[in-house]
């Protein structure tokens, strides 16, 4: 996800700036860029790749002495990642940094290019400064200019923006994507993304609400709300830098867990309208011709595309196989070319799911891949690409990349079914409803945590866990299987609730745990007689469902819900903070476990 600094002072400030970004490189980025305003005049450099390409460029650039200045760190969610469309982009006057996502940049940019302006990047961010620029013609001031482009913008936005027009002030908003204002005693101040870049530079700090804006410069600082003024009240700044960059966390993967309703809410945006769901990533025409689905990945990747398999063939009703890549790829596949390919990768680096893309794509098949990492090697090589947009992911155990992966794979299954015409426009809309209001469901309750943490301790030895679901559950059942084991090292088995009477059952004793995903919308019933049959035979049993249940050893209840999808996602959240909590019990390295790498590169 991207990062943002900005800095008024004396000090050199493409040194501060670049620092600053630096301190938001654990947020993953593919390219960055500073302005600086310095007499009147702005500078500004770009690069891609790593910040010491930035500093190369700007090696021989100085700017001592009072001045202004932004920067950013950028991760391709709207076009290439390349020089032009880093950050910050470009005016006559002005240049703008931006995170988040402008959800109406088509209407706007049409509007302007009928006016004549010309865009050079494939960005959304770049019609910001240019919609700024078009309204100071007709403003009376910089900032009623500013204000009434923050009223145009829809979406998710921390936006900061200088201008030769007003050479001390940077103008903000925020927007659902977070930023920060601070300062020091000699009156520097500075904005970031995050804590990091502002730990050891300032000393107190304002953290804005969303739909603040205003300016700032060393005299004055002007905060609004829907145009009514707003006092800002500082508060001294945490110290620590590791412990900010976790966003205060213990781990990053427990940070992961808690950001996914944030960033759901950017993998979603600009592709779910009011009554339809828009994938401008696949060309038209795409579909045409396709009789059926194969998806291929490994691990995690692997478990939403399962999920998928269940989505698409019920709502798109197109034909659907999922694979395990390492498999596909050496047992002589027929494939013809009715099927579409779809590949879902995290890093878009995994050998084995590369290779199965390039079997596919030499046999002449359409291709798609669902992947985060644009630029990266499946990405070039897919015919069309879906981007997950879930920012870089620290812990090696996966878990904010499979809540997207799930939840795009099954935008697609939408998408397909609206364009063949397998949903009417009354279910669609049921659908659309729910998929919105999932980083609600997302959001993690107190006590929720707070009881995983007290039951986990009860699960730290036996003979081995399964983890039980029926139908999309089952799936997420292998996933929360994997989550512990990876950062357990507990033995751990995920298994259809249905299969178990064939064979599994022979485990179980009172040393055996059963963690039991009963859904209240899918099989209830069927799945409530499996549960049993293992009671009957003295397992240890965590359900995990709307429903109470006297059998259960242990219960997290979720809430009732109509559909199935919000009860999934919920049920993820619970399996993700068990396996954490378990691991964090046992005195695991729950970042960074035995024997894991994040990406694998080879067979
Ligand atoms: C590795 C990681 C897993 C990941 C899998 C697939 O095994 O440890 O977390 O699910 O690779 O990676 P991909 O990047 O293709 O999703």
């Amino acid at each position: 996800m991207c990062g943002i600094v900005g800095y008024i002072g004396n000090r050199e400030k493409k040194e501060i700036l670049i620092n600053g970004l630096r301190e938001l490189e654990y947020r993953g980025y593919d390219s960055a860029g500073i302005a600086v305003l310095k007499n009147n005049e702005i500078e500004s450099f770009k690069a891609t790749g790593k910040l010491t390409n930035l500093e190369e460029k700007t090696k021989e650039f100085t700017s001592i002495g009072y001045g202004i200045g932004i920067g950013h760190t950028r991760w391709a969610t709207h076009g290439k990642p390349t020089e032009i469309n880093a950050h910050p982009h470009a005016g006559s006057c002005s240049y703008v940094v931006h995170n988040g996502i402008i959800e109406n940049y088509r209407e706007i940019k049409k509007y302007l290019e009928e006016k004549g302006v010309i865009f050079l990047s494939q960005t959304d961010t770049e019609v910001i400064v240019h919609l700024f620029e078009d309204n100071l013609k007709t403003n009376c001031s910089t900032f009623a200019a500013f204000e009434k482009t923050v009223s145009e913008l829809h979406g998710a936005f921390a936006v900061l923006l200088i201008t030769a027009q007003e050479p001390d002030k940077i103008f903000f908003v925020k927007n659902s994507v977070p930023l920060i204002i601070a300062k020091n005693e000699e009156n520097e101040i500075f904005f970031g993304s995050a804590d990091a870049p502002l730990i050891g530079n300032a000393t107190n700090a304002y953290y804005l609400e969303d739909g603040e804006y205003g300016f700032i410069s060393q005299k004055e600082l002007k905060l609004y709300n829907n145009r009514k003024e707003k006092l800002p009240k500082f508060k001294s700044l945490a110290q620590d830098k590791s412990y900010a960059q976790k966003d205060g966390f213990r781990f990053f993967m427990e940070k992961e867990i808690y950001e996914q309703s944030s960033v759901m809410t950017e993998a979603l945006m600009g592709r779910v309208k009011e009554n339809q769901i828009l994938l401008d990533e696949i060309p038209d025409g795409f579909l045409n011709d396709i009789n059926d689905i194969k998806i291929c990945a490994c691990g995690t990747s692997y478990h939403a595309s399962l999920t998928a398999g269940y989505i698409l063939e019920r709502v798109a009703k197109i034909k659907t196989s999922v694979e395990i890549a390492s498999e596909f790829r050496y047992k002589n596949p027929l494939l013809t070319k009715e099927t579409l390919f779809v590949v879902v990768s995290q890093s878009g680096e995994t050998a084995d799911t590369l290779e199965a893309l390039k079997i596919a794509k030499n046999a002449g098949l359409k291709t798609l891949s669902i992947c985060n990492v644009d630029n990266s090697s499946i990405v070039r090589l897919a015919n069309a690409n879906i981007l997950t947009r879930t920012g870089i992911e620290k812990g090696v155990a996966s878990t904010k990349t499979f809540a997207t992966q799930v939840a795009i794979l099954w935008l697609f299954a939408l998408f397909i079914a609206q364009h063949k015409k397998t949903i009417d426009q009354k279910t669609l809309q049921k659908e659309i409803d729910v998929v919105l209001s999932i980083p609600n469901v997302l959001k993690i309750e107190n006590q929720t945590h707070e009881k995983i943490k007290r039951l986990s301790k009860r699960y730290l030895h036996g003979h081995g866990f399964f983890f039980i679901g029926r139908d999309i559950f089952y799936p997420l059942a292998l996933e929360g299987a994997l989550k512990l084991k990876e950062i357990s090292y507990l033995h751990a088995e995920g298994y259809p609730a249905g299969e178990m009477k064939h064979g599994p059952i022979a485990l179980v004793d009172s040393e055996l745990f059963t963690i039991a995903l009963l859904s209240k919308t899918t099989l209830f019933e069927k799945t409530k007689s499996n549960i049993e049959e293992l009671s009957a035979r003295d397992a240890t049993i965590l359900i995990i469902s709307p429903e109470d249940f006297d059998i259960a050893d242990d219960f997290v209840k979720t809430k009732y819900s109509d559909h199935q999808m919000r009860e999934f996602f919920e049920m993820m959240v619970v399996t993700q903070l068990f396996a954490l909590e378990v691991a964090i019990r046992l005195g695991n390295d729950v970042d960074m476990p035995r024997n894991l790498a994040k990406s694998v590169t080879v067979e």
